[in-house]
């Protein structure tokens, strides 16, 4: 696990950043080497009813059902020159998302 963030707006998600060995080597000391794999899973963000009354207040958010698909990037400098040396996709329910869908992936990327 590289980090865990909480996303609002239409994803309202908590999500979880996964890495291989490759990856964790790089969040620490870049460039990330070719066979670098990332993957982001995400789940509802809920409000606990049952955990804000033991808390006596509004306070307790958690991890519903799991949304957004599973994401992973893959480092391959050559395959995947075109969108800067990284392959993307996103898998629904253990189908992948469609053409269209990954178009959008690499521009938002590279401007992040
Ligand atoms: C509108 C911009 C945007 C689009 C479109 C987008 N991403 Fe992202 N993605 C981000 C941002 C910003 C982050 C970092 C923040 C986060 O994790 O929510 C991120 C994080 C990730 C991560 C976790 C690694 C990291 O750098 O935090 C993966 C894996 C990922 N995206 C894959 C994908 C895939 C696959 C697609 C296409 C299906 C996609 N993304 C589409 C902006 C985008």
């Amino acid at each position: 696990m590289i980090t865990v963030a909480h996303e609002e707006s239409k994803q309202n998600d908590l999500r979880a950043i996964l890495g291989n060995k490759a990856a964790v080597q790089a969040f620490r000391k870049r460039p990330f080497p070719d066979g670098t794999i990332i993957a982001r899973l995400a789940w509802d963000y809920v409000s606990s009813a049952e955990n804000n009354k033991a808390f006596g207040q509004q306070q307790s958010f958690v991890a519903g059902h799991p949304k957004n698909g599973l994401q992973f990037m893959v480092k391959d400098t050559k395959k995947y020159a075109l969108t800067g040396g990284w392959g993307y996709v996103k898998v629904n329910d253990g189908k992948p998302a469609s053409n269209q869908v990954h178009a959008t992936c690499a521009p938002c990327h590279e401007r992040a």
